[in-house]
């Protein structure tokens, strides 16, 4: 049975004070809900307090980006080691924002998921598409693309230790949430790509669903067969959302 799993994406938010409250308010909860696994991914300074604060406790510690580098004269960056010392599970590669406001582009993000994974980390590998490109009716093959450059530089078989995150660019902070049948049609489709090359694989692959989930909307977001969980942005920040939204998965 393929794993389900709810990953808050915390973004440049928080601080010690604040990190500390959201935590001792979500945690309890969490700890009680079986046949899922939880993770907060957090701004990098947070690593080390973060990672005391979820000592002894079921949710799981991720970073919301990585270098590519292995280490070396690449000023401001984090290598995967150092994510690895402070026992860090998950990393998101590929987010939308990393590739518009950063300039990562598809072989960048192939690289960073290889980085992650040679050092046994978690990539969780963003993909989706535009608006423009969403009303053009090329979702598919942005997908594609996006997914294509991974599996040929790492291997279908990576993807037995990586999770996929279906965000559409237009649903995320905007309160624009992909309707159930949207995401599960994208859902399918990535399954589809995968099981061309490996059933077994596919079958087992967790994809995530991103893109303003809420409380509100988790339950019949997760309801759809191929929605294993959620990558959640701004809804992992407020404490009785979030908790929600880790009950529906
Ligand atoms: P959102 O962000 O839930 O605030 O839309 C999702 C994400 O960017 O991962």
């Amino acid at each position: 049975m393929r794993k389900r799993l709810v990953a808050g994406n915390w973004k440049m938010h928080g601080n010690l004070i604040e990190n500390k409250n959201l935590l001792n308010a979500i945690l309890p909860s969490l700890d009680k809900l079986p046949g899922a696994d939880f993770a907060v991914c957090v701004p990098y300074p947070y690593l080390s307090s973060v990672q005391v604060l979820l000592q002894g406790t079921k949710v799981l510690l991720g970073a919301q980006t990585v270098s590519q580098h292995d280490k070396g004269a690449y000023t401001g960056e984090i290598s995967v080691n150092m994510l690895k010392d402070f026992g860090c599970i998950y990393v998101i590669v590929g987010h939308s924002e990393r590739r518009m406001l950063f300039g990562e582009n598809n072989q960048t993000v192939a690289e960073k998921y290889i980085a992650a994974q040679k050092g046994n980390l978690v990539p969780i590998l963003c993909v989706g598409e535009t608006l423009e490109q969403r009303e053009r009716g090329i979702t598919e093959e942005i997908i594609k693309e996006q997914l294509k450059v991974v599996t040929e530089l790492a291997g279908v078989e990576s993807l037995k230790n990586a999770v996929i995150a279906y965000e559409p660019v237009w649903a995320i902070g905007t309160g624009k949430t992909a309707t159930p049948q949207q995401a599960q049609d994208v859902h399918v489709f990535i399954r589809k790509m995968i099981t061309a090359q490996n059933t077994q694989i596919a079958h087992e692959l967790t994809i995530l669903y991103g893109g303003s989930v809420k409380a509100g909307n988790a339950s019949e977001l997760f309801a759809m067969a191929d929605i294993d969980g959620g990558l959640i942005g701004g809804a992992s920040l407020i404490a009785e959302e979030f908790i929600a939204i880790c009950r529906a998965v």
